[in-house]
């Protein structure tokens, strides 16, 4: 269990305490529905950077409400994907294992988010920040767990950090589907979304730490026969998820949680009852930058 604490007080003009060691910090007393100042949002922005998660408590946010708060960083990211009907994913879309009928779909349900992976890597320009606004939570489980990769990287033996520098990976959504063991991609979707190409160890633009870029949606390390390939990837992902480099965010109905996709792994846990507890997130992403 962990303990929140205050981080200096001076610091924000909002109450906030850090509920997690690695990554982690709950935001208490702003009320999200409402527009915000330049001040307070520079002040989540320094926050962001510094806790890599942030969890707004109690709020109670209309789907458009969660689009103007999310714009206020940055440009709100369109999904190529489509919803069971065929239409296009709304800007503002809800995470959610309930079918069509309302109804929990326990085995059914797509388990691709219960794999290690930071949003979009397979796209050239990736997610910089996922907001989840928990409108049903299990009344126990279904955590997100986030692995910090900054400390991740920086825990590493220096002989693998010298081995990795200048290593590129690719990254597909074709790969994803086959890491996590889904259905697999289909034609359409592999020329809508051709692999690409990113640094295994990126620089986070804003604080300019180094990153194990890494996840579920990797194919493969470039220039490398592919067991060995496997096996660094196996190891480095191994290493970076370990329970020391995660914070398991146990969520509250009214949560409101903002992350830093540039320098962390993040998935769903499936520790909660599928098949008869109902679990709905209201989700917006905001676009980054080419990763370098
Ligand atoms: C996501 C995601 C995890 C969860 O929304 O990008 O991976 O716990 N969600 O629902
Ligand atoms: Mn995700």
């Amino acid at each position: 269990m962990q303990v929140a604490h205050s981080v200096e007080s001076d610091a924000y003009p909002f109450e906030i305490n850090r509920i997690g060691d690695v990554a982690g910090a709950e935001i208490i007393g702003l009320d999200l529905s409402k527009p915000i100042d330049i001040a307070t949002r520079d002040a989540i922005m320094r926050a962001f950077l510094e806790h890599h998660v942030l969890v707004f408590r109690d709020q109670d946010l209309t789907k458009d409400q969660q689009a103007a708060f999310s714009e206020n960083f940055g440009t709100l990211e369109h999904h190529v994907g489509r919803l069971p009907n065929g239409e296009p994913f709304p800007i503002v879309h809800t995470v959610t294992n309930l079918g069509p009928d309302g109804k929990p779909l326990g085995e059914k349900m797509g388990k691709g988010n219960f794999h290690w992976h930071t949003d979009k890597s397979y796209h050239e320009v990736p997610s910089l920040m996922t907001m989840l606004h928990a409108k049903q939570v299990p009344a126990d489980g279904g955590d997100t767990q986030f692995a910090n990769t900054r400390m991740g990287y920086a825990a590493l033996p220096e002989a693998t950090k010298d081995r990795i520098a200048e290593m590129k990976a690719e990254h597909s959504w074709e790969a994803s589907r086959r890491n996590t063991k889904s259905p697999p991609a289909t034609e359409e979707q592999k020329r809508e979304r051709p692999p690409v190409t990113h640094p295994v160890v990126r620089t986070h633009p804003d604080t300019k730490d180094k990153i194990l870029y890494v996840g579920c949606h990797v194919s493969h390390i470039h220039d490398m026969p592919r067991d060995e390939s496997d096996d660094l990837l196996a190891e480095l992902m191994d290493h970076t998820t370990q329970p020391k480099f995660v914070y398991s965010h146990r969520w509250r109905k009214g949560d409101y949680v903002m992350w830093d996709n540039r320098c962390l792994l993040h998935r769903a846990s499936p520790n909660f009852d599928t098949a008869n507890e109902a679990r709905v997130l209201h989700r917006t992403v905001i676009i980054g930058t080419k990763p370098y």
